[in-house]
């Protein structure tokens, strides 16, 4: 069982935590946090604003449709936050379409640092002045805009926790997903071995470990070569 020296923590900042809840409270990531190898801190930003309303966003200078998340909130949730839990100098990973796209080497680089910390862009940005005091690092999940950053986070989240030793029962498992050898996975089967006349290629029932491994290894070559040209390409130049 991992101690709380070398446990994660993983600090959330958003707008709308509670899009955060399920996600964070099932299935791996769920048991990685029982098991203390990260925690989780969700920090709902409207706390930190201290008007009658609680108000978190405001027009966009110099017109424009849509909101803007204020700076003063954010300002007062990193000076918190930094001195709390003694951040000074983590990097602060925001969450929007303008970032670089998070890729599965991205996730391993930050499955291996102390603390993360994310913010959740939302509505129609964020005041710059924040992103100059505090944000050091951006990130997209995809070529797409959704309503925030909260499901993004999540999506980091996810990927980066089930690396992290002792999330996955299985020690091989995460070395073998797609992208961790630059190749896309191999097909997989289970019981039954023959269902409605669909058999599992015969070679998995052979017991021969040898074959087997070579029969993976080709179809996940042929797999990344057909269905990911970009990603074979690239396994190439490296391999
Ligand atoms: N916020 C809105 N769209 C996003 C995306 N594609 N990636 C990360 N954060 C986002």
């Amino acid at each position: 069982m991992a101690t709380t020296d070398n446990r994660m923590n993983i600090h959330v900042v958003a707008a709308c935590p509670r899009l955060l809840d399920s996600p964070l409270n099932e299935s791996i990531l769920k048991r990685a946090q029982e098991r203390d190898l990260v925690k989780i801190h969700v920090h709902d930003l409207r706390t930190y604003a201290h008007d009658k309303h609680h108000q978190i966003d405001d027009y966009d200078f110099g017109g424009g449709p849509g909101m803007i998340l204020k700076p003063e909130p954010l300002f007062l949730c990193f000076e918190d936050l930094f001195q709390r839990f003694d951040l000074q100098g983590t990097p602060v990973t925001l969450l929007t379409p303008a970032g670089p796209v998070f890729d599965q080497k991205k996730a391993i680089q930050l499955s291996l640092r102390k603390n993360l910390i994310l913010l959740c862009g939302h509505y129609k940005g964020i005041d710059e002045r924040v992103l100059e005091a505090f944000v050091t690092e951006e990130l997209s999940i995809g070529d797409y805009v959704l309503t925030g950053g909260e499901i993004a986070a999540v999506v980091v989240i996810d990927a980066v926790v089930r690396l992290l030793p002792g999330a996955i029962n299985d020690i091989d498992s995460a070395e073998g997903d797609s992208f961790q050898s630059g190749l896309l996975d191999f097909p997989h089967y289970t019981r039954p071995s023959e269902l409605r006349g669909r058999k599992v290629p015969e070679i998995l029932l052979s017991g021969d470990h040898q074959k087997i491994n070579d029969w993976r290894r080709e179809q996940s070559l042929q797999r990344t070569r057909e269905r990911r040209p970009d990603l074979y390409a690239e396994y190439l130049e490296n391999n």
